[in-house]
């Protein structure tokens, strides 16, 4: 018996036709001296009914399933009597009357009922993937994703873009992580380092005139794991020739309409807000702000700086700032005063000023307050009858990274609405370098191979942390989507940067000699960007993880539970590639 339908196809225009189907037993019932089966393939859920004047042959194997067994059976459509519909299926309307039945396989009862709407352990999940991803949630999403990524291919090579492989085996390339290296088993004592992204390929790819590269393709980075982080990740990375930061803006502006309304049906509205990178610290406090909350950031530093206190002296004598958000129609009791400080306090700040305007101006710092300072706050921030504010005094940067943080703790604490939808966002302006409080040096934003703005080349040598960037980030609800930027493609700039960075000329050679040297060879001017798959799936399927829209993913340790990776090798193994574990001592 050979599969002439899914299950989900059958629909009334069958009735009467033989059909054969094979699938999962979903569900069964006994009614009536009938038995019904719940057929389900990856298409949907088709009735079967065994009638044993219909053939009592396949009436008693029906006796015997279990569900999740999987049979082939041969029937003929029926429309279901009346009354007997169920219309929250597609093929509620028809049954299918079985006169032949094969058991295909067995299954064990399962270790957690796939169809219940209860949360279900993630590590119980993730050992048995299979069934899991038997689920509905589990199929639509990688259904989903398959199609988005066939759009995807599909716009950008009706756009010109070639779809070329780099490789997995490769020479370190910088992207902030840890690498993964692999040892080679031919050159003792040597390692190839999996891709954290292809950027030099795609770099180089240009310099070979290939003018637009794409590539769905999976990257490699050992960090610390999140809900949004997997160690193997999927990107969409492209690359152009000849181009500004606005034709990359227009065609990933275009490419999101498109796949949207192919795969949702969505009306994108274009172009996408755009923000610099110092106005969305300055407002949101994050470089990737979600906007569907309104709250912003206000600078009060001029309103407050005379208040007689001293950690608001000793601020503004290291040159911070005052800086708070106001909470329309929101009057907090003490307790979510407290509680809003003490989330400050977690975040290494000192402590909040709050102030409710009921009928009254009411203030945590009340009796420093002159009726003066409080008109002049209330006029400042328009505060009306049932608002409040609170702002806290500090470094600059450390004031907007704690509020930016608090903004989204605030929307939950209060339940502040969100709009609708999609709030995609662009980021411009990142500065070049980052001065790195850790490790005490200067390290670069987004990778040493972004260019400074034309104007700010002089820069680079007297005030290098002043260097803004051709560099730019998309943000989808709060989300790090992507990030790219216009490329170095003169070994010059490139090699000032690499000394920048305090990387030795010979450390530059020897790690991107092939670049440096790749540039001298007719490098055009060229950019890209690349786009994180993975989250941008995460979002537009309402996942809460990662790992609800990759078939395999990794825990937070980066152990695939199913599997059992990472594993121990055989010493054979390791004797071939020249290793010798030592493993660390253990801690008492
Ligand atoms: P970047 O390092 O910003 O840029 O990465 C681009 C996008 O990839 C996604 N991403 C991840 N997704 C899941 N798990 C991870 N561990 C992970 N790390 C990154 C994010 C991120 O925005 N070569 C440059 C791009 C360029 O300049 O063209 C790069 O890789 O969505």
């Amino acid at each position: 018996m050979k599969r002439t339908h899914y299950c989900g196809e059958i629909n009334t225009q069958n009735i009467g036709e033989k059909v054969i189907l094979s699938g999962w037993v979903h569900r069964i019932r006994h009614h009536g001296g009938l038995i019904f089966v719940d057929l389900r393939d990856r298409s949907g859920i088709v009735q079967l009914v065994f009638d044993p004047s219909i053939s009592q042959k396949s009436y008693s194997i029906a006796d015997t399933l279990g569900n999740e067994w999987v049979i082939t059976v041969e029937g003929k459509v029926r429309k279901r009597p009346e009354g007997m519909e169920n219309p929250r299926i597609p093929t509620g309307e028809v049954e299918i009357e079985v006169n032949d039945i094969i058991i295909e396989n067995t299954s064990k009862p399962l270790p957690f009922n796939l169809w219940s709407n209860k949360e279900i352990d993630e590590t119980v999940r993730l050992k048995y993937r299979y069934l899991d991803l038997r689920r509905e949630k589990m199929q639509s999403n990688l259904i989903f994703r398959h199609n988005f990524i066939l759009a995807l291919r599909n716009f950008l090579s009706k756009n010109g873009f070639l779809e070329i492989e780099t490789p997995y085996l490769i020479v370190s390339t910088p992207e902030g992580a840890r690498d993964f290296i692999i040892p080679s088993r031919l050159q003792p004592g040597k390692f190839y380092a999996l891709p954290q992204s292809p950027q030099l390929f795609k770099q180089i790819l240009m310099v070979s005139g290939f003018d637009r590269y794409f590539q769905i393709v999976r990257c490699f980075r050992d960090e610390d794991l999140r809900a949004d982080r997997q160690p193997e990740f999927t990107q969409l990375d492209l690359e152009m020739s000849f181009v500004t930061q606005e034709d990359i803006f227009n065609l990933i502006e275009e490419l999101f309409k498109e796949t949207l309304k192919k795969t949702l049906g969505l009306d994108l509205e274009i172009p996408f807000p755009r923000l610099t990178y110092e106005e969305a610290m300055n407002t949101y406090g994050s470089d990737k702000p979600d906007l569907r909350y309104d709250l912003k950031i206000i600078d009060v530093t001029e309103v407050l700086k005379d208040l007689p206190l001293d950690f608001i002296k000793s601020t503004l004598e290291k040159k911070g700032v005052i800086k708070g958000i106001p909470l329309k129609n929101i009057l907090p009791s003490r307790k979510e005063w407290s509680t809003i400080e003490n989330k400050v306090r977690e975040l290494k700040g000192k402590g909040i000023m709050w102030f409710s305007l009921e009928e009254e101006l009411k203030s945590s710092i009340s009796k420093y307050l002159d009726e003066e300072t409080k008109n002049k706050l209330k006029k400042y921030l328009d505060l009306q009858p049932g608002d409040s504010f609170f702002c806290i005094a500090g470094d600059w940067k450390e004031v907007v990274k704690i509020l930016g943080i608090i903004r989204l703790e605030i929307a939950n604490l209060f339940n502040i609405p969100k709009k609708e939808g999609l709030s995609f966002l662009w980021i411009t302006d990142f500065p070049l370098f980052e001065y790195d409080e850790e490790e005490k040096r200067i390290v670069a934003e987004h990778h040493p191979f972004t260019s400074p703005k034309e104007e700010d080349l002089p820069l680079l040598d007297k005030d290098p942390l002043k260097v803004k960037a051709q560099c730019y980030d998309l943000v989808l609800n709060g989300t790090e989507l992507g990030s790219g930027s216009i490329r170095i493609h003169k070994r010059e700039i490139q090699e000032k940067v690499f000394s920048i960075l305090n990387i030795p000329p010979e450390e530059a050679k020897r790690k991107f000699g092939f670049l440096l040297e790749a540039f001298e060879y007719g490098a055009p001017p060229h950019g890209g960007i690349a786009l994180g798959i993975d989250r941008i799936i995460a979002i537009l399927t309402n996942s809460n993880s990662l790992r609800d829209v990759i078939a395999f993913p990794k825990t937070q340790s980066g152990t695939c539970l199913l599997t059992g990776a990472p594993s121990d090798v055989d010493p054979k193994q390791l004797e071939e590639v020249h290793i010798k574990v030592v493993y660390p001592e253990k801690e008492d």
